[in-house]
């Protein structure tokens, strides 16, 4: 079986992870290629800061709740190996803030020690009067990808530096499966009406006294309000989520309302040293896109695993995608005849 994975994103990476992982020993042989024309440390999820938490007000679908404890777990599990370090992850706790009373989040028993505010908590942030306390992990995708590159490299995945024009591409060129992993340019592919960019930029300062996250929710919605993100290096400092915003380039005057309001937030921050501004699209969707297609180019069909669309939470619900990418993939397999008796 030939597999070509298109992105080399935390999604298009982890999925060629769990792909092998789950097949590797049964499919023989299972070529794995990744085709991607931005690599580490160029791609979006490179410069999220990684923070694991699903939006607070998403009941959303239960599928992606599911997807979302899966990566939580997944995650706090590997803090158990001497590795996890160099995977970029790690434990960290903080703030949630909101302005009114809000209804619990889906995410309250998948953190670790989620607990409701104080006030005398809350008297440390003005203007919020209402949140939780919790301890959540980071994900730092500048580390991660390299890490998962290395491991991808280390079981014979091969890597190619090239923009696909379509699909009809790599299935002209031999490929059984391919696996869309494109994000916001999914739609380049494929037409795709829900599909649309929220551009974020972030701020990124040297001020290693901050050892929590501080995530605030007003009616502005939570990634147009203030947040600071403590990572390894550097603190994160965010943000705005401009729906329908094409542009890549930072722009000064988001850079000047973002300090202002993070500094109104923790006004220590006014000593810190700024060291960079970033800025990216978000691959927003009603919901992930996450299914097989089989696609017809000329007499031949191909299979197609579609998994992009993954908002502003790609580096908090990659895993659980990308293991149920891999059980996609495993029915093709089966489709297929390809899978020895013992696995039928
Ligand atoms: P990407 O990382 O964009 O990767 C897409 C890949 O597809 C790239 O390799 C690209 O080159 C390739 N590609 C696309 N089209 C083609 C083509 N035609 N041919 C070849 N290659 C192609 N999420 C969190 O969970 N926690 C956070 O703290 C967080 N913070 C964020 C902060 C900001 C400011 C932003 C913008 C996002 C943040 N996110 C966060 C969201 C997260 O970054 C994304 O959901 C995630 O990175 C999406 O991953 P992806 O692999 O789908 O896309
Ligand atoms: C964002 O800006 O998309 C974001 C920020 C912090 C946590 C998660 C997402």
């Amino acid at each position: 079986m030939r597999v070509a994975v298109i992105g080399a994103g935390v999604i298009g990476l982890s999925t060629a992870q769990s792909i092998y992982e789950q097949y590797h020993s049964i499919v023989k042989p299972l070529i794995i290629e990744v085709y991607a024309d931005r690599f580490t440390p160029l791609t979006t999820s490179d410069g999220a800061a990684g923070f694991w938490q699903p939006y607070i007000n998403d009941k959303g679908d239960a599928q992606e709740r599911k997807w979302f404890k899966e990566t939580f777990d997944y995650l706090l599990s590997c803090l158990r190996s001497p590795d996890y370090v160099k995977m970029g992850v790690f434990l960290e706790s903080g703030y949630n803030l909101c302005t009114m009373p809000t209804p619990d989040p889906t995410f309250k028993d998948t953190v670790l020690g989620f607990r409701y505010l104080s006030d005398r908590e809350l008297k440390m942030f003005p203007g919020y009067s209402y949140g939780w306390f919790d301890t959540a992990l980071i994900l730092e995708g500048k580390t991660y990808l390299p890490w998962l590159m290395d491991w991808l490299a280390k079981r014979g995945v091969k890597f190619y530096h090239r923009k696909i024009g379509s699909f009809t591409e790599l299935s002209k060129n031999g490929v059984d499966v391919i696996i869309n992993c494109t994000g916001i340019r999914s739609a380049d592919l494929q037409p795709d009406s829900d599909l649309q960019p929220a551009r974020g930029q972030i701020i990124k300062v040297e001020a290693p006294w901050l050892k929590h996250w501080i995530m605030t929710h007003t009616a502005k919605g939570v990634y147009n309000s203030p947040y600071i993100i403590p990572g390894s290096r550097f603190v994160v400092v965010g943000g705005v989520f401009q729906l329908g915003n094409w542009n890549e380039q930072n722009d000064s005057a988001d850079h000047k309302t973002i300090w202002e309001k993070a500094c109104q937030l923790e006004p220590s921050l006014r000593h810190a040293r700024i060291v960079d501004d970033w800025t990216a699209l978000r691959p927003v969707r009603s919901k992930v896109r996450l299914e097989r297609e089989t696609l017809l180019s000329g007499t031949a069909a191909v299979e197609v695993i579609h998994n992009y669309g993954h908002g502003g939470f790609g580096m908090s619900i990659y895993k659980g995608c990308a293991q149920e990418a891999a059980r996609l993939f495993g029915e093709i397999v089966k489709e297929k005849g390809k899978l020895p008796k013992a696995h039928l």
